[in-house]
């Protein structure tokens, strides 16, 4: 089947309505575009589970900063498309900042606790941003399921709370993160790293790595795992650290001791050059 572009929220509806008439089932996977192997994994999992999955290409500027990078949020429609036709995408939705965003627009969704900490610091309003247009998207898209990455951890667990909280029928799938060879998560942001760059960013992930095993060895002391990871990403002097932290795994609560049962996720965030990086990873008793 060829790939159908859809632009109008209202084509988008009809479209979904008739398909599932049809008795279709409809996987919707939200982007910004500017695809890697990262979201084809997503839209490649969504396709072998569902008969319709409809990518969405949106640059969504309510959930970014004044100071950050929406202007040069970097695009390119025609390689997307590309990508998700060779991943086995059927739609894609790819409204415009107008059609999403009319101007009389009033509506924000405001998740509370599990959007706080972390990227709710460092980025305040981000989780607004993120959780208002996804509930826009579900609304244009009506899916059974959409599907995100564990790459934005705490941007799963906002978006899992949002569904839950104010009832909506969808299941909602996480994929694991999809790494370069090198290890290095796969970012859309990747492109404003150099050479030099991508070969420090690789700290991030060894520090994750060394609080991962830590932790398999059986520490359980959130200071000291958090310590551990800090000094290995101080042997990279240009990563300015914003936050690295040990947190329960469901709650992102910051307990002293966790207990053996706790699943735990290891998060890091931080600026290298003009680049902002996020990564973590999780530990969860299954693993051992
Ligand atoms: P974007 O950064 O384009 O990411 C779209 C989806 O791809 C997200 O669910 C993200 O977690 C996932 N993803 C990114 N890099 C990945 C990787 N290396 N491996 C696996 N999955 C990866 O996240 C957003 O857009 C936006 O906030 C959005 C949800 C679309 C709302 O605007």
């Amino acid at each position: 089947m060829s790939l159908n572009i859809i632009t109008t929220i209202a084509d988008m509806q009809s479209v979904s309505s008739a398909l599932r008439k049809e008795g279709k089932s409809i996987a919707c996977v939200p982007t910004m575009g500017y695809l890697h192997e990262g979201h084809a994994s997503l839209i490649r999992e969504a396709s072998k589970n569902h008969d319709i999955v409809i990518t969405t290409i949106f640059v969504n500027p309510m959930q970014f900063g004044p100071q950050e990078d929406f202007e040069r949020y970097p695009r390119d429609l025609e390689r997307d498309i590309a990508i998700i036709e060779a991943s086995g995408g059927t739609y894609v939705f790819m409204p415009s900042v107008e059609e999403m965003y009319p101007s009389n627009f009033q509506t924000t969704i405001s998740v509370g606790n599990i959007s706080k900490p972390f990227e709710g610091i460092y980025r305040p309003g981000h989780f607004e941003g993120v959780a208002t247009v996804v509930a826009k998207l579900f609304g244009a898209t009506i899916p059974d399921a959409a599907y995100f990455g564990q790459k934005d951890y705490q941007q799963t667990l906002v978006i899992k709370q949002m569904v839950k909280d104010i009832n909506m029928s969808i299941d909602i799938h996480i994929v694991p993160t999809l790494r370069e060879k090198t290890g290095l998560a796969m970012s859309s942001r990747n492109v404003y790293l150099s050479e030099e760059e991508k070969n420090s960013a690789l700290v991030l992930q060894s520090a994750l790595n060394i609080g991962l095993s830590l932790i398999a060895e059986g520490m359980r002391d959130r200071a000291l795992i958090e310590q551990a990871m800090i000094k290995e990403l101080s042997t990279i002097q240009e990563f300015r650290i914003q936050y690295c932290h040990a947190a329960k795994a469901e709650t992102l609560e910051l307990p002293a001791e966790f207990a053996k049962t706790d699943e735990i996720v290891l998060l890091i965030a931080g600026f290298l050059g003009k680049t902002r990086l996020i990564d973590n990873m999780l530990y969860s008793r299954t693993l051992e």
